[in-house]
């Protein structure tokens, strides 16, 4: 089966990093979360993936990060799209590349934990048009929300609606079969001015054709705010296993599951895991973790840093009282050491920064 990445897009929910990082590559549990894509899809058997991406430098990035895909066990073409005009847009771009196959759609920005095997297994043994996966939300104005009957058939689709019939959302990944070529130039841009998927599946059903859905079992993130970011690395790191490849002082204590990339240092420090540290990052006289991941070539000294996510080439020096951060590529916290007790702020375009009353 192929499958279809979506790893365009804008963005502009998590500015600032996305100013810089296309969301699809922002770091959960030490990797973008792109790569936690592209490895769910091997292990369920896809060899052939098609990802979208944006005109332009965004798309650059992904392209050179993810390369022709023989990493992952996979052989990626590239897919670029002019601007984002939707899901269903997507869809019509990739024609040529799906040719007359089934295929899993799946959204760049999403984390299925726990594996896609069941809904996968569903929609081959099942043979509908679409096969959906859903799971019950708190929020369901936020996303595609599905309806379903007693059998798990869908019965109704809506996109973001501000009164959801269901609690159920759509979630990120789609198991179609070529009719839905049919389906997605059959309908009309949405109010927001998108070719939504939401109503291509909608198209399916009024029409008579199949569309099923599985409540998803494991652990789904749609990682749109950096909110779900943080969330998504601390859901991530529960699991990890811990590993040293670089060089831990004696003075130094690793607690839980801790893992330090080749070349790092840690020196005078407490590691409290689960935590990852990059390659070539330098961690002395800090206390990191729990819940924390560091990229590489990072820089900390008098640090305390729990529960965040530093960016490569990040650093922190004299501020040991960082909780629930993200610190972008290259950014630098320091304790002013002329005694001035003011905040001194060189803040990028879309940032945010909470200080204490
Ligand atoms: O995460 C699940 C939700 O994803 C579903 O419940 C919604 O029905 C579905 O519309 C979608 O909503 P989002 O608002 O979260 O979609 P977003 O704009 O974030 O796009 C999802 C991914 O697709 C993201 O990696 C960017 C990429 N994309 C998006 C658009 C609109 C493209 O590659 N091209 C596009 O034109």
């Amino acid at each position: 089966m192929k499958a279809l990445v979506l790893a365009g897009g804008a963005g502009t929910r998590l500015r600032p990093l996305s100013h810089s990082t296309p969301k699809q590559l922002v770091p959960v549990a030490g990797r973008p979360v792109l790569f936690h894509a592209l490895d769910e899809l091997r292990a369920i058997g896809v060899r052939e993936a098609g990802v979208i991406i944006s005109e332009g430098r965004p798309g650059e990035q992904i392209r050179a990060a993810a390369g022709d895909g023989s990493r992952f066990g996979l052989d990626i073409t590239y897919l670029p799209q002019d601007a984002p005009r939707g899901l269903a847009h997507c869809v019509i771009i990739a024609r040529e590349f799906l040719a007359d196959d089934d295929f899993v759609m799946y959204l760049g920005d999403n984390i299925f934990a726990g594996g896609l095997g069941e809904p996968l297994a569903a929609f081959r043994s099942g043979a509908p048009a679409a096969q959906l996966v859903v799971t019950k939300v708190a929020d369901p104005s936020a996303y595609g929300i599905a309806e379903l009957d007693a059998e798990g058939r869908v019965t109704a689709l809506q996109e973001k609606p501000a009164v959801p019939r269901s609690d159920l959302a759509v979630t990120g990944a789609y198991f179609f079969t070529p009719r839905i070529h049919e389906a997605v130039r059959g309908i009309l841009p949405s109010a927001r001015g998108e070719l939504e998927i939401t109503d291509a599946i909608q198209w399916l059903v009024t029409r008579g054709h199949p569309v099923r859905a599985d409540r998803f079992s494991g652990y789904w993130a749609d990682t749109g705010t950096l909110a779900d970011v943080l969330t998504c690395n601390k859901v991530l790191l529960d699991d990890l296993a811990g590993a040293v490849r670089g060089v831990v002082d004696r003075a130094s204590e690793l607690t839980g599951q801790v893992v330090v990339e080749q070349g790092a240092e840690v020196i005078g420090s407490v590691i409290d895991g689960p935590v990852i540290i990059g390659a070539g990052s330098v961690i002395e006289d800090s206390r990191v973790g729990p819940f924390t991941s560091i990229g590489s070539g990072c820089r900390l000294r008098g640090a305390g840093v729990e529960n965040s996510i530093l960016l490569d080439q990040a650093s922190v020096h004299g501020v040991r009282t960082i909780q629930g951060s993200i610190i972008g590529k290259a950014g630098d916290v320091r304790r002013q050491e002329d005694g001035s007790t003011m905040h001194r702020l060189l803040v990028g375009d879309d940032s945010r920064i909470d200080v204490p009353a």
